[in-house]
């Protein structure tokens, strides 16, 4: 496995850079322009994983790391949360951080998300780097420049579209990592594998028992895959403007309303693969998926065998409501990314409320 970088233009001269990696050393050194022009740099971990990614980001990191500084988010209420983002940024400005400082954020995506956030607002933008440390992260969370927190329960409101200098997938991270949360970037995985072209789709099927057993081989090659078709997209449409990025939210509607449903103790991968099921129920109830591409794909998710949903997921009026309120909806009843077939997507407007119902209590019923 060798370090790769993919460096893409997003709109006339914005380069992101993605490196896919295993146990590079020195970063800082590799990317002395991105590190060196700034005055002071701030690296961004999370308690609960800290020990975990210690010694893999202490490499990555190189012998410069002893001139940053370091701070650890506890996250009791949750990590993307408005109180957070005000500890972290009064954080940097207590430590003398300037527009001429960078953040790196080392985490899953609640990190990077929260810290692409507090970059693009502190003292109207800083520099940063994302360096996603879970599958789920790796694969779509840490990557694309979507940053947010939550706010008063529901997921994302308060975000902005702010490009990382440069994401680092590292997978050595994913080395540390409980089954549950390859399970949880297999929920990411199927998407791409439901919306993607058939090359893709072929390399994300064949791995997929191999990720979820932490297979190192499955994973590089999964983290590519999934990464480059995501900036592909992204940098097609960087601020979901033309309709070309929509495809990625695939699923993310009722995942976004299952996850504050069940108070937030769903895993953002496991509510996308029941947002998944859902949409793909929606996509044949209302004639656009026929039966047998339905039943292909599935399948793919019940080779997940994921726990049950609790039961306050299947509250029909208040699942509802959130879908109205979800940024996707553009203000309408609901509005949901739907396939006709793998690879082919379309959006489609106030869907009849039996049809949601019916797709609901299936998603419910089938775990
Ligand atoms: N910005 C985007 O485009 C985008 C896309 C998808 C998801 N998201 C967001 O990402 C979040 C979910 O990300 P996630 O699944 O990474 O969850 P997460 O950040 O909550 O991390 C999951 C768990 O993994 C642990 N962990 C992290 N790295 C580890 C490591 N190397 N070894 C062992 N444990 C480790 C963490 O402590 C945590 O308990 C959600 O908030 C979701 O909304 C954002």
């Amino acid at each position: 496995m060798k370090t790769e970088i993919l460096a893409l233009t997003i709109k006339e001269e914005k380069i992101v850079k993605t490196l896919f990696t295993r146990g590079l050393k020195d970063l800082p050194e590799v990317f002395s322009g991105i590190f060196g022009e700034a005055d002071r740099v701030c690296v961004l971990t999370e308690a609960r994983s800290g020990g975990k990614i210690k010694k893999n980001l202490a490499r990555l990191l190189g012998p410069a790391r002893k001139n940053f500084i370091y701070y650890s988010l506890t996250g009791r209420g949750g990590k993307k949360t408005t109180a957070e983002l005000e500890k972290l940024c009064l954080f940097l400005l207590k430590h003398g951080f300037s527009r001429q400082s960078l953040l790196i954020a080392a985490g899953g995506g609640s990190v990077t998300d929260l810290a692409g956030f507090a970059a693009s607002i502190y003292m109207r933008g800083i520099k940063w780097v994302s360096i996603p440390t879970t599958f789920l992260g790796q694969i779509d969370a840490g990557l694309g420049g979507k940053t947010a927190v939550n706010l008063g329960g529901v997921k994302n409101i308060l975000g902005s579209f702010y490009q990382p200098s440069l994401a680092v997938c590292d997978t050595t991270f994913l080395d540390s990592l409980p089954p549950k949360e390859l399970l949880s970037g297999a929920g990411e995985l199927l998407k791409y594998a439901f919306i993607g072209g058939e090359a893709l789709r072929k390399t994300l099927i064949s791995n997929l028992k191999a990720v979820l057993k932490g297979d190192k081989n499955a994973l590089f090659k999964c983290v590519k895959a999934c990464a480059e078709f995501k900036m592909f997209i992204v940098s097609k449409d960087e601020k979901d403007e033309n309709g070309k990025r929509e495809i990625l939210n695939f699923g993310h509607t009722a995942a976004h309303a299952f996850e504050t449903l069940s108070k937030g103790r769903l895993p953002h991968g496991e509510a996308v693969a029941r947002g998944l099921r859902f949409a793909l129920l929606v996509s044949k109830e209302t004639g656009l998926l026929p039966e047998k591409d339905f039943k292909k794909t599935n399948s793919l998710l019940d080779s997940l065998a994921l726990p049950p949903l609790s039961a306050a997921c299947g509250d029909f009026k208040r699942f509802l409501a959130l879908i109205s309120k979800d940024k996707k909806s553009r203000g309408l009843e609901n509005r949901f990314v739907l396939i006709k077939a793998p690879g082919l997507t379309e959006t489609a407007e106030n869907i009849k409320p039996e049809t949601l119902k019916l797709a609901l209590e299936r998603t419910i019923r089938k775990h």
